[in-house]
């Protein structure tokens, strides 16, 4: 008999062009190759704002669902880092600042709908964006650390500081998708709501794209 492929691995694969158009699109790109401004890290930072405070939000409803709990932990919660650092980058008064973009509001009504109510769709997102943060997202925060000579204050959403090895933290997290009690059914289900959340990430760079140009050409 063949051996089973394990789920977390079977994500990883359907996923991984997903994960690459994310990766390199182009507002994604230029940050990372140094051509992105401080204003273009500050308006990603607050796109994130928006879709963590959805996500967490999903977390606490679904805290109560056995397999949902299975994922959630304290150790991982964002919205803390995050409100410090718009505090650090925009001001005090940065809740009056922020907007989100168009497809920050379709990802926010995504997550409400489908992650605060269905255990696979919360894990669908929960993991695109938390695995995708402790992994790509080290090297990220790292690169605009240098870039824009933050220490803490401004890169605290990449600092996980109740985390010591991520590595060894998202090898339990694929342990727990790969002993999730999901038929093949349920688990081709995830995988098409984890690439509808790469999908979102990827249009969202398209919107910070979009608004740079008009802001620059205002
Ligand atoms: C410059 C942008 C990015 C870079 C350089 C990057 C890089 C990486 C790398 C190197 C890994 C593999 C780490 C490992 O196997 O331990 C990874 C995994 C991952 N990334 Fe990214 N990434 C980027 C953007 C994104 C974005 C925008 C998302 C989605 C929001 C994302 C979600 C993920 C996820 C979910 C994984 C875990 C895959 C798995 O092991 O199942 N990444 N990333």
């Amino acid at each position: 008999m063949a051996e089973l492929i394990p789920f977390s691995t079977v994500l990883r694969e359907r996923s991984s062009s997903a994960h690459a158009g994310s990766e390199h699109a182009g507002f994604m790109a230029d940050l990372m190759r140094g051509e992105g401004t401080r204003d273009d890290y500050i308006a990603l930072v607050v796109q994130h704002w928006f879709i963590y405070e959805a996500l967490e939000a999903a977390a606490d409803r679904m805290k109560a669902d056995p397999v949902a709990a299975t994922f959630i932990s304290d150790k991982l919660t964002r919205l803390p880092a995050l409100e410090a650092d718009l505090a650090f980058l925009i001001g005090d008064d940065w809740r009056e600042r922020i907007e989100p973009l168009p497809t920050t509001r379709r990802y926010v009504d995504r997550i409400r709908q489908v992650a605060a109510t269905w255990a696979g769709g919360f894990v669908a997102h929960h993991y695109t964006r938390y695995l995708g943060d402790l992994s790509g997202g080290q090297f990220i925060g790292r690169i605009m650390a240098r870039r824009f000579g933050f220490e803490t204050n401004g890169i605290g959403f990449y600092l996980f500081a109740d985390i010591a090895d991520p590595q060894a933290f998202k090898e339990v997290y694929r342990e727990q998708l790969d002993a999730a009690p999901w038929d093949a059914a349920e688990q081709a289900r995830v995988i098409d709501e984890v690439l509808v959340a790469y999908r979102f990430n990827t249009d969202l760079f398209t919107d910070l794209a979009a608004a740079k140009s008009a802001a620059a050409s205002a």
